[in-house]
């Protein structure tokens, strides 16, 4: 029996020494999978919330119903549209996209009165806002199917797609979309605005017929100072081979796109890929993805065919948390609005924000007198 131990107690230690490093080898192999299911559960995401694949699946399929509905492009060279764009003028498809009572209605009305034939007006309100639209005539009904939105989040640029497409899809005669917010609001009357926009030159083009295009209206600036810091928002190296940073562009959120223009916005998968991607948790800061995407998709694909400028005037003078100034009551007067319709060039804005709530009384005062006074 000693001898039998003793021969067998360094065979035993040995089998220790050899059987050890493989266990634990083994063990750690083991468990790789258990880290990858369990880490996410237990770690904090690094990322913002991504887009739900529901709400991608859906969207794809309206873009692509957009994209064909639009075949031909400018013009609307599908049968259909060639129809029904012979029997009416260009219109201007207004886009309210928002989260809140649209309490400048009464306002819009006004604007609109008497130039039914010439505009159609959709909405886009998360679900979750149960949102209710004035009963007025021009908003009645005009709600588009929505998702939720949220800042710091490609989900507003999600948004601004679907009302482009519902609005390329509604109604051929569309001309010109004009993205706009609930505290938006007309700085001129309708008819000023419809013949700054229809009776714009336009840019050259290589048609055949040697027809001008209509240009769209959107800032398009390659000069904000965070600008680096809003390119690595999603992450170093994320955006590259389509969007190098010397490519990347600001602009404004709020826009008036040309319909060609929002046929490649709805049509396009290249930017989006890029730009749906969630930022991370630690850049949120600089995460505004819908001041980038339309101004860099429009540079990259038609330099010339924007203004650069946009028509919306907002005030950034002491904006605090990326809000801009935000106009209340007493500031509302005559030479506001003519104050806020200068430009640096040729051109007078169209629209403005962002007005509080209770300025809506002062503003309709102002309404005849004043803001539809052209
Ligand atoms: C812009 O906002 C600032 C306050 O943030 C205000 O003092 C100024 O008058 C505003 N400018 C115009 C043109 O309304
Ligand atoms: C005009 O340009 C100046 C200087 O670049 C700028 O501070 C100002 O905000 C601009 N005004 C408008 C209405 O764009």
């Amino acid at each position: 029996m000693k001898v039998f131990g003793r021969n067998l107690e360094p065979d035993h230690e040995r089998a220790m020494i050899s059987w050890s490093p493989f266990l634990i080898a083994l063990l750690l192999l083991m468990s790789i999978p258990v880290v990858f299911v369990l880490a996410p559960r237990i770690l904090p995401p690094k990322t913002m919330p991504s887009i739900p694949d529901m709400d991608e699946v859906d969207d794809l399929a309206l873009f692509r119903r957009a994209t064909l509905a639009s075949a031909g492009g400018e013009g609307g060279r599908g049968g259909a549209g060639i129809r029904r764009r012979a029997l009416s003028p260009p219109k201007i498809a207004f886009l309210f996209l928002t989260n809140f009572d649209l309490v400048f209605a009464p306002l819009w009305e006004r604007f609109f009165h008497g130039h039914e034939r010439l505009f159609n007006v959709y909405v886009h309100a998360d679900p979750s806002a149960e949102l209710v639209l004035p009963p007025t005539p021009s908003f009645r009904g005009r709600f588009i199917p929505a998702k939720a939105t949220q800042r710091s989040s490609p989900t507003l640029i999600s948004a601004a797609r679907r009302l482009l497409a519902a609005a390329l899809i509604d109604d051929p005669a569309n001309a010109f979309f004009a993205l706009l917010s609930q505290s938006c609001v007309p700085l001129h009357s309708f008819r000023f605005a419809y013949h700054a926009l229809l009776a714009d030159p336009g840019t050259p083009s290589n048609l055949p017929d040697g027809r001008r295009r209509r240009r769209s209206y959107i800032e398009i600036s390659s000069k904000d100072p965070w600008m680096w810091m809003r390119y690595v928002a999603r992450g170093d190296d994320v955006m590259m081979p389509e969007v190098p940073f010397e490519r990347f562009r600001a602009g404004s959120q709020f826009f008036v796109l040309a319909r060609r223009h929002a046929v490649m916005v709805v049509r396009d998968r290249r930017f989006w890929k890029k730009f749906k991607m969630p930022c991370l948790k630690s850049r949120v800061d600089s995460c505004y993805p819908e001041e980038h995407y339309f101004p860099t998709l429009l540079d990259m694909q038609d330099p010339a065919g924007s203004t650069r400028y946009t028509l919306t005037r907002v005030n950034w003078t002491d904006s605090v948390g990326g809000h801009p100034h935000m106009y209340q009551p007493p500031e509302i007067s005559a030479n506001l609005i003519k104050e806020l319709r200068k430009s640096n060039s040729t051109y007078s804005h169209l629209f403005a924000r962002k007005f509080s709530a209770e300025c809506l009384d002062p503003l309709l005062k102002l309404a005849d007198s004043v803001i539809f006074q052209d």
